[in-house]
C-alpha cells in the first residue's frame, strides 16, 4: 500500500496528525484521510486541561474518548497532549495558592494519564508544554510564579506513577534547530535526567514559516538530544506562508517538509513526525497570524498539495 503510514511504518517511524473532534464527527473526507494516512493521532484540543477538568475534580472525557476511540478503530497510536500548560487551563487552577496548585496538578495528572494507562493505544504524553520563554529562560507562567521550576520534575514523577509504560515528553516551539532556546532545553533535560526525573522524550513542535527560513542544524539538534538517551519527536509540524498560496510558495513549503522528514529519518532515536492537522480547512494559523496560513499538506478541499507528495516521497525514499 502507498499511504503515508505504510511508508512511515516501513521506516520504523510514526506519521501523525493532530485531530479536532468536530470535523471528525461531521465530515467523511476528514475521517477517511485521518484514518488511512496516519498511524498516530494527537488531540488538537480534546485532552487539554480546560477540556478534561473544566471544574475542580469534575472530569469530562467525551472529547478525549472520541479521539482515543477513533484511533483504536483505525489501528493508530495516541500521543497525549498535554498535561501541564499555561494556556487552555481553567481560571480555577490559575487562582489556587501554591500548595493547592501542586495538589491539583498531581490529581489532574493522576486522573488524565491514569484513565488511559491501561489502553495500549495511548503510548506517550506531553507532560509539560512550553516551559521556556522565547529567550530560553523559564517562562513566567502562573506555574513558575507559584511553584518555581519544581513543578516540572513533580509533573514528570506524577505522570510516571500514573502510567509507568508511557513515554513522557517535554514539548516546546522554536527548539528545532540549534539555538539559545534549544540549548536551554538541552541543559534542562540533561539536568532532570541527572536527578532521575523520568523524562523520556523531547518534542520539537516545529511550527515553521517559509518566510523565516528553515531552522539551522535540525538533524544535529535532534542528535544531541538522542545522545542524552531520550527519544526525539516532531510533534506539531506545520509550515505557514503568506496567503494566497502560489506554485513557488508551495514548492518552498514542500522543501521544508522534505527537510524535516529527512532530519527525523536520519536520527534513529527520532520516533516520528506529527503534523498539526492535515487540511488547510482546519488550522490554528490564520486565527493567530492573520494573513498567513495554507500550512498543511492537504488544501481546503482535501486535495493533496505538493507538501503531501514531499512527505510521501521522503518517507518512501530510503
Ligand atoms: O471551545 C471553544 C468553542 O466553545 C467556541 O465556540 C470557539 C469560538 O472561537 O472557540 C473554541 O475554543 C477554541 C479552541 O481552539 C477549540 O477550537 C479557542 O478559541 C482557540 O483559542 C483554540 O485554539 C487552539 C490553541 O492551541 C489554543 O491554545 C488551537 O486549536 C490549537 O491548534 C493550538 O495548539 C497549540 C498546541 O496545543 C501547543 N503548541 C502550539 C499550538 C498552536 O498554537
Amino acid at each position: 500500500a502507498d499511504s503515508l503510514r505504510d511508508h512511515a511504518a516501513a521506516r520504523g517511524k510514526f506519521i501523525g496528525a493532530a485531530l479536532a473532534t468536530s470535523p471528525l464527527s461531521g465530515e467523511t473526507a476528514y475521517r477517511t484521510i485521518a484514518g488511512t494516512e496516519f498511524n498516530q493521532i494527537t488531540a488538537e484540543n480534546a485532552m487539554k486541561w480546560d477540556a478534561t477538568e473544566p471544574s475542580q475534580n469534575q472530569f469530562s472525557w467525551s472529547a478525549a474518548d472520541t479521539i482515543v476511540n477513533f484511533a483504536t478503530q483505525n489501528g493508530q497510536q495516541v500521543h497525549g497532549h498535554t498535561l501541564v500548560w499555561h494556556n487552555q487551563t481553567p481560571g480555577w487552577v490559575q487562582n489556587l495558592g501554591a500548595d493547592a496548585l501542586r495538589s491539583a496538578m498531581r490529581n489532574h495528572i493522576a486522573q488524565v494519564a491514569g484513565r488511559y494507562a491501561a489502553n495500549p493505544a495511548v503510548v506517550s504524553w506531553d507532560v509539560v508544554n512550553e516551559v521556556f520563554d522565547d529567550n530560553g529562560n523559564m517562562r513566567d507562567s502562573f506555574w513558575y510564579q507559584k511553584l518555581g521550576d519544581s513543578y516540572i520534575a513533580d509533573a514528570f514523577r506524577a505522570a510516571r506513577a500514573a502510567d509507568p509504560d508511557a513515554r513522557l515528553c517535554i514539548n516546546d516551539y522554536n527548539v528545532e534547530g540549534v539555538n539559545a532556546k534549544s540549548t536551554a532545553m538541552y541543559n534542562l533535560v540533561k539536568s532532570l535526567r541527572a536527578q532521575n526525573v523520568p523524562v523520556d522524550c523531547v518534542g520539537l513542535q516545529s511550527h515553521l514559516a517559509i518566510q523565516y527560513g528553515f531552522p539551522g542544524q535540525v538533524q544535529q539538534n535532534m542528535q544531541r538530544f538522542a545522545d542524552l538517551g531520550v527519544e526525539v519527536r516532531v510533534t506539531e509540524l506545520d509550515i505557514r506562508l503568506q496567503t494566497p498560496r502560489d506554485a513557488s510558495k508551495d514548492a518552498q513549503q514542500a522543501t521544508y517538509y522534505t527537510n524535516m522528514v529527512n532530519a527525523c529519518l536520519a536520527v534513529s532515536r527520532c520516533s516520528g513526525i506529527t503534523i498539526w492537522g492535515f487540511t488547510d480547512k482546519y488550522s490554528w494559523v490564520p486565527d493567530t497570524f492573520p494573513g498567513q496560513g495554507a500550512a498543511l499538506i492537504y488544501d481546503e478541499g482535501y486535495n493533496r498539495k505538493p507538501s503531501y507528495t514531499a512527505v510521501h516521497d521522503a518517507l518512501a525514499g530510503g
